[in-house]
């Protein structure tokens, strides 16, 4: 009687374990959604949610998305915490997704579990900002270096070579604000710009304008603000706005969102905003492709356009910097 008491104690403990055991199996990939028949998951890890332009480029992914009933994406915001973000990249990975995409708050900490997505044979599209070596399929973006240089360009060109400049950079740990300065100083290279203040605003606004408060309480006589985006160079304009200064200072961004910057070139707030593409379209094809098992380029280089008052009602001019020839 005991023996057979105890056998059924040890049968049910295994049955216990199995039961377990398969609820902690990666959920098994959806077949169909209503009458939408999904194939593959797609994974989108975005960084942050806080800026109208990383919502495009959500938006952008979700639109080219419904137009392939095979595709479904989920997403995933990290609010702008690389630790959060680094542990949703995981999540995705266990639950078996065909495909990421991910648009990296900063390349050194990101690298890690977008190497080990691809590493396990996950296809990953990285796009806006990068990791740090090659482990991923294919990298989707503008090139910043450039942007940054047309950017120079234009002060130099719209300050006759001389002026007091401002530059509000954005984050340093990602790879758009290292670019968007580089290329910035190319472009002001040899000329009497002086840089007469620089300061890390991490892409946001309210920091954006906690520096510009600064610099204007330190220089008395400023020319011009170039920001690394749209809501840096805004932020900068509301600190100049409230000190009375603004109609002495030019204010540059980049972006040229429709319903951002565009609009504060068309208000006069902005001298110049720079076209920066979400790629969120993009992405999508290229995600097809790579799940029908064609090959895809490394790289994707996206073009851009700056938009100024004389331009924007003829859609801006495309960007071309001179050094680009000599490259
Ligand atoms: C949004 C943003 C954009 C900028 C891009 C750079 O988070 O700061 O304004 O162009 O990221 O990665």
């Amino acid at each position: 009687m005991r023996k057979k008491f105890i056998v059924s104690i040890v049968f049910l403990g295994l049955v216990a374990i199995f039961a377990c055991r398969k609820e902690q199996k990666p959920p098994a990939r959806p077949e169909s959604t209503g009458d939408k028949q999904t194939k593959w998951t797609i994974g989108m890890s975005q960084c942050n949610l806080g800026e109208p332009w990383r919502v495009q480029m959500n938006a952008d992914i979700r639109n080219a998305a419904d137009q392939h009933p095979e595709l479904r994406v989920i997403f995933k915001d990290a609010q702008n915490d690389s630790l959060r973000q680094r542990a949703q990249i995981e999540e995705f990975v266990n639950a078996g997704i065909d495909l990421l995409i991910v648009s990296p708050k900063e390349a050194a900490p990101l690298t890690p579990p977008v190497a080990a997505a691809f590493d396990k044979g996950i296809p990953v599209i990285v796009l806006d900002r990068r990791v740090l070596g090659d482990k991923y399929t294919c990298f989707i973006g503008a090139d910043n270096k450039k942007i940054g240089r047309a950017a120079g360009e234009w002060i130099v060109e719209r300050l006759s070579g001389k002026g007091r400049v401002v530059e509000l950079k954005g984050l340093m740990t990602s790879t758009p604000g290292q670019d968007r300065h580089t290329g910035f100083r190319e472009g002001i290279k040899g000329t009497s710009i002086d840089v007469i203040f620089e300061a890390d605003m991490k892409w946001l606004e309210p920091d954006a304008r906690r520096e510009m408060e600064s610099a204007l309480a330190r220089f008395k006589a400023i020319d011009l603000v170039y920001a690394h985006n749209d809501p840096g160079a805004h932020g900068a304009y509301l600190a100049a706005l409230a000190s009375g200064r603004e109609k002495e200072i030019i204010f540059v961004g980049i972006d040229a969102l429709p319903h951002e910057g565009q609009v504060y070139v068309r208000q006069g707030i902005l001298g110049a905003s720079f076209e920066y593409p979400t790629g969120g379209s993009e992405a999508i094809a290229v995600a097809l492709k790579i799940l029908s098992g064609e090959s895809v380029p490394k790289e994707i280089v996206l073009n851009s356009r700056v938009f100024t008052r004389e331009n924007i009602e003829r859609g801006g001019d495309w960007i071309s910097p001179k050094e680009v020839e000599d490259e």
